[in-house]
């Protein structure tokens, strides 16, 4: 049975993705903050080696694990700078360093769950938008490398990660929470709605699978129009 490992499992995407994966047919471990921290080097190893352990081998990796903090750059905090490189940037570069020999082997693919936010960016996400942009350049370089790798590019997905930036927006903004969704939120969309995460664990599994045989370097964008612009 093929083996994928999949990070922030517990929640949004990564756990629409782990379900999706699992139904189709992989075995699965999904990894988050209950397991170990990916802002670790030993939590991006121990995720790789439970993986191994557990089965042997490994198929696919999804780099998911993430978070977010909305700020301007001159009142940023800088440890939160540091964290979001390390969840968004330096563990999707540990897990395809860690789990390299195993994908090799299967001849397995690299998938980091990126944003349109590695195409373009918006005001007050420095962090975010530099770490996004970074894991297209791994991915880039990945493949180069001869590792089978993708940069999967929505735009905003209904998850608890957006959710959660509602009221940091509404504060920055100076507006109220429904009309940020409308008016912040939802503005670079070309198609006015959120993503939802099966929509996007539909798009990991189609590259996991053969028809992403010939996909690799390259971001795969799935933004409803925002990046057209
Ligand atoms: N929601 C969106 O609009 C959107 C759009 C584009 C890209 N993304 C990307 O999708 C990925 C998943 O985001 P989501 O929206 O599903 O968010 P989410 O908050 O629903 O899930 C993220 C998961 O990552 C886990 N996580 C965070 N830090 C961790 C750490 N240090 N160690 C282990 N686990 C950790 C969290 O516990 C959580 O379960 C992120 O990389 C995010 O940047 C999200």
């Amino acid at each position: 049975m093929p083996a994928a490992l999949v990070t922030g499992a517990a929640s949004g995407i990564g756990k629409a993705t782990a379900e999706r994966l699992r139904s189709d047919g992989y075995d699965v471990l999904g990894f988050d903050l209950e397991d170990g921290d990916l802002s670790t080097r030993e939590g991006n190893r121990l995720a790789v080696d439970t993986a191994l352990e557990r089965f042997g081998r490994l198929d696919v990796v999804v780099a998911n694990a993430g978070v977010q903090h909305v700020a301007p750059v001159a009142e940023f905090p800088e440890d939160r700078w540091d964290g979001i490189l390390a969840i968004l940037l330096t563990s999707p570069f540990l897990l395809a360093k860690y789990a390299w020999d195993a994908l090799h082997e299967s001849s397995g693919r690299f998938i980091a769950v990126a944003s349109a936010h590695a195409l373009v960016a918006s005001p007050n996400k420095a962090a975010y938008v530099a770490a996004k942009h970074g894991v297209l350049g791994l991915v880039k370089t990945l493949a180069l490398e001869g590792l089978q790798a993708t940069a999967v590019c929505p735009g905003y997905v209904r998850t608890p990660l957006v959710e959660k930036q509602i009221p940091d927006q509404a504060r920055t903004h100076g507006m109220s929470e429904d009309d940020v969704l409308e008016e912040v939120i939802l503005a670079p969309h070309a198609v006015k709605r959120l993503i939802e995460p099966e929509e996007v664990a539909n798009v990991i599994a189609f590259l996991a699978g053969p028809g992403g045989s010939a996909f690799s370097g390259v971001p795969v964008t799935m933004d409803l129009g925002w990046s057209a612009r």
